[in-house]
């Protein structure tokens, strides 16, 4: 393998797990490290770029023309810790010959265990039940309350049947679901086989499910997606459910939705800002759940991500294959 130099320099722009900084500081190259658990500010991340060959980001760092152009000609690698990369200005990135290395794969078991997870808090009502109990709303075992929805008999269906749209669904599966719809670009034979899944419009899609699980990537097509009409369309009884980017929903819309009993519950583990101000309507409402974007947050997960990110890193510095590279 050949050894890097010190001339190197490599730009982390955040604390990430132990595990990852190892591979790169054993790497022989200059570490320079944006050393906390909080976002670099712009200029902090335009400072600490330049001259570098390499940098380490996270979904939280816009990468683009005015980042890259404070880089300057050195910068041969972007590794992001991360399987979304809409935070990347690919097209520049490209023009500039920049290689970029990704994580896909290792996230999609702890993405998919945390989207069951929060469909059934969502479904089963299980937040606002624990708030019952502590605040004393509980006053005895009553038939009409607290009830929710049930997936066994249930028609699931699922925007993007990628890697981690299809494992979810596998998860799903056993609960009972009756039937599994999916959408995307295009249909997905050989994934949707292993689900015996029904490839269906848009409209079909939130017409027909019972769950709607949103897992697709952020693209320009798919940027505010789930709007007034897509809600408008979905049952009143069904539950929807974002783990993929906050901006594939517009949030007026589906605050109005929940707000007004168009459809039945959300949950999301995405929104749009990140964090969402504690004074954002959605968290006035009791059939809203919201999560803080934890989709892939299990210790393992995380630490196989920081390696797989330097080890991007690293073998696109030495200018070898990378073991997960972005096809640009
Ligand atoms: P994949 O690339 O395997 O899947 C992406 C899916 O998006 C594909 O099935 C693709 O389907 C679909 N897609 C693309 N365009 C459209 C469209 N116009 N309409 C509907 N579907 C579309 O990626 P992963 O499954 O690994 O990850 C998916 C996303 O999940 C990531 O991009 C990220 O944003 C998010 N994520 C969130 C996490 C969290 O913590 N909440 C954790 C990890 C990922 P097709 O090509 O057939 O259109
Ligand atoms: C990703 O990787 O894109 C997630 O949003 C965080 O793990």
């Amino acid at each position: 393998m050949q050894a890097l130099q010190r001339i190197m320099k490599v730009f982390v722009t955040r604390r990430i797990p132990p595990e990852g900084l190892a591979v790169i500081k054993q790497s022989g190259v200059t570490l320079e490290l944006w050393d906390s658990d909080e976002p670099v500010p712009r200029a902090e991340l335009l400072k600490g770029i330049s001259g570098a060959y390499g940098v380490v980001c996270l979904l939280s760092d816009k990468i683009d023309a005015e980042v890259l152009d404070a880089a300057g000609p050195n910068l041969k690698v972007i590794s992001t810790m991360s399987v979304g990369y809409d935070h990347l200005s690919v097209e520049e990135i490209k023009k500039r010959g920049i290689r970029v290395g990704y994580t896909p794969d290792v996230l999609t078991d702890a993405t998919a265990e945390l989207t069951v997870s929060l469909l059934l808090a969502t479904s089963r009502r299980l937040i606002e039940a624990a708030a019952e109990v502590k605040n004393g709303g509980w006053s005895s075992w009553k038939p009409l309350w607290m009830c929710g929805y049930q997936l066994s008999q249930s028609t699931v269906g699922i925007i993007g049947l990628g890697r981690i749209g299809l494992a979810i669904a596998h998860r799903l599966k056993p609960f009972g679901v009756k039937k599994f719809l999916y959408t995307g670009r295009q249909p997905r034979a050989s994934a949707a086989s292993e689900i015996e899944a029904e490839f269906v419009s848009l409209s079909k899609l939130a017409e027909e499910s019972d769950f709607i699980v949103v897992s697709c990537a952020l693209t320009s097509e798919t940027l505010g997606m789930c709007n007034k009409d897509f809600f408008s369309k979905m049952k009143k009884t069904a539950i929807f459910i974002n783990i993929s980017r906050g901006v594939v929903v517009n949030q007026d819309d589906l605050y109005q939705a929940l707000a007004t009993g168009q459809i039945a519950a959300a949950g999301l583990d995405v929104t749009t800002p990140e964090p969402l101000p504690t004074s954002h309507p959605l968290l006035t409402l009791k059939n809203c759940v919201i999560l803080p974007h934890i989709g892939s947050a299990t210790y393992s997960t995380r630490n196989t991500m920081s390696v797989l990110t330097a080890n991007n890193l690293l073998a696109g510095l030495r200018g070898e294959p990378m073991p997960s590279e972005l096809q640009l």
